[in-house]
């Protein structure tokens, strides 16, 4: 499949699916505390998704090639847990952080969004972790532009994790969205500026980089899902899904309780007013 330009339309669908992830993640932010299981907060979200907004958590019983289907709402991936962790038992504890990975269908539409969040005070090399991820997050966001290659993406986001010591996880990467919750084209988090495909306005896709504290190493687990680092040391994430506009870029997961973007991206230029 080609990579789809979507019409104003489609364009309009998404921009509501997106902000509807983000809500998710605003509404459940207050639960994620000390005591709390990954498994309660898969129900509090599920029921919120389902019974408030009147949303369908794409994860559940998602099954792509090669897979078993998804059996839960919602990823929480827990300390060194990269991504796709499952909820369950597990019992969030202080100095953990955790990545809450919230993917709706609206309307047709998916919108894709995650963020890290602290429980209680985890360590400043674990809090440093996630701010950086979120910094390389918006240096890829802030390259979005038609013109622009997704290698121009990756190689920001490569760029600011390495310099501080990070690596980025390669075999998971962001993606098309729209209908479909994976689709063309492939959005990697490392690569070299001036590589890859040229961007266009219409184009809708996910950044969303992996960054561990250690080597970039990964490994699965056997409940065929979750993705841990193989050395263990703490990964973070955080995802948006984003529009390329004629002038730039637009951010269509956004939400009153989504951090705003960095200084460095608004003095860019490049980001069209969003619509909380
Ligand atoms: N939300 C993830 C992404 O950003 C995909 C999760 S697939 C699941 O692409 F089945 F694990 F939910
Ligand atoms: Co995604
Ligand atoms: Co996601």
């Amino acid at each position: 499949m080609p990579i789809q330009i979507k019409t104003a339309e489609e364009i309009a669908k998404m921009r509501v699916a997106g902000r509807l992830a983000a809500e998710v993640l605003d509404f459940i932010a207050p639960h994620v505390k000390a005591g709390v299981t990954t498994g309660h907060l898969d129900k509090l979200c599920h029921d919120y998704m389902v019974g408030v907004q009147g949303t369908i958590p794409a994860p559940l019983d998602y099954t792509p090639p090669g897979h078993r289907p998804y059996p839960k709402s919602i990823c929480t991936s827990v300390n060194h847990q990269v991504c796709h962790g499952i909820p369950g038992d597990k019992v969030l504890k202080p100095g953990d952080i955790v990545n809450i990975d919230i993917t709706v269908i609206k309307d047709g539409f998916h919108g894709d969004t995650s963020r890290m969040f602290l429980v209680g005070e985890p360590s400043i090399q674990a809090r440093r972790l996630c701010e950086v991820t979120w910094e390389c997050l918006w240096k890829g966001i802030a390259q979005v532009r038609p013109g622009a290659r997704l290698g121009d993406i990756g190689h920001a986001i490569q760029v600011h994790a390495e310099g501080h010591g990070y690596s980025v996880v390669r075999e998971f990467c962001g993606h098309g969205i729209g209908r479909r919750f994976h689709e063309e084209p492939q959005v990697l988090h490392y690569g070299k500026p001036g590589q890859g495909v040229a961007l266009e306005a219409g184009m809708i896709f996910t950044v969303e980089p992996m960054i561990n504290a250690g080597r970039r190493d990964i490994r699965a687990l056997g409940d065929g899902w979750t993705i841990v680092t193989a050395d263990h040391s703490l990964s973070a994430q955080w995802e948006h899904t984003v529009l390329v506009t004629p002038s730039g870029f637009e951010v269509l997961t956004v939400s009153a309780g989504a951090p705003s973007m960095p200084a460095f991206v608004t003095a860019s230029g490049a980001a069209t007013a969003a619509t909380p």
